[in-house]
């Protein structure tokens, strides 16, 4: 929890079964139920077939998926992820991570009135139907900074930030990594700090997925910037 808080990620390895996978994640949070989740708390990542093409189901299908948030869709997104691939696709199936860090360095730099425009209360909408006003950077503790962010139907925007939309991307491809992991690896990540995604894939692909609060209280989100 020490490396979540100073650097927003852990990797992890050696986790082959789901036993293993939830033994891990009760250790480190109390899950948070997901409308998708088993009854274990752990969530099943797999290709479902054509259900994945209703809207906030992507990632039970094949496609990409752009950088996000998990669970953005909901006023409070949890504050851990854990992701371990069981199966590695046959094709395809990378994750790509972005700290959040890097992306306000960048545009603190490049474009610091994206920045700012983007703090601004109320300019993005996430969920379904009207969805619920949020913005992209808000105010945490600890000076942090908690980033949440998704690209797809659940999300809408005002044209006070809708100008921005494209240097943001730019930023989040910049400094994206690719890792293609490989069975009992996976990462566990600050929700409110990285953003995840993933690439196509085919073959029978298998994740599991646990979200929840830390048990060992840590500062969420991004680090105030070196000034
Ligand atoms: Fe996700």
């Amino acid at each position: 929890m020490a490396q979540v808080a100073e650097r927003g990620l852990v990797t992890v390895d050696g986790l082959v079964s789901r036993a293993a996978v939830r033994a891990f994640a009760r250790r480190i949070m109390a899950l948070t139920p997901h409308p998708d989740s088993d009854r274990d708390g752990l969530t099943t990542i797999q290709n479902i077939g054509a259900p994945s093409r209703q809207p906030g189901m992507a990632g039970l299908g094949t496609g990409e998926l752009v950088a996000h948030t998990e669970r953005s869709s909901i006023p409070r997104p949890p504050q851990l992820m854990l992701l371990v691939c069981l199966r590695p696709a046959a094709s395809g199936g990378e994750v790509r991570l972005t700290d959040g860090r890097a992306v306000t360095e960048h545009l603190a730099a490049l474009a610091p009135e994206a920045l700012e425009a983007m703090a601004l209360r109320g300019t993005a909408y996430y969920g379904d139907g009207g969805g619920h006003p949020s913005q992209v950077f808000t105010p945490g503790s600890n000076g942090r900074t908690l980033l949440r962010f998704r690209q797809d139907e659940l999300s809408r925007f005002s044209p006070l930030v809708d100008r921005y939309l494209p240097a943001l991307r730019e930023a989040i491809a910049v400094h994206q990594q690719t890792a293609r992991l490989t069975a009992g690896q996976g990462y566990l990540l600050d929700n409110t700090r990285f953003l995840h995604a993933r690439t196509a894939f085919t073959g029978d692909r298998l994740c599991l997925r646990a979200l929840g609060e830390p048990l060992t209280p840590a500062p969420a989100g991004i680090p105030a910037l070196r000034s």
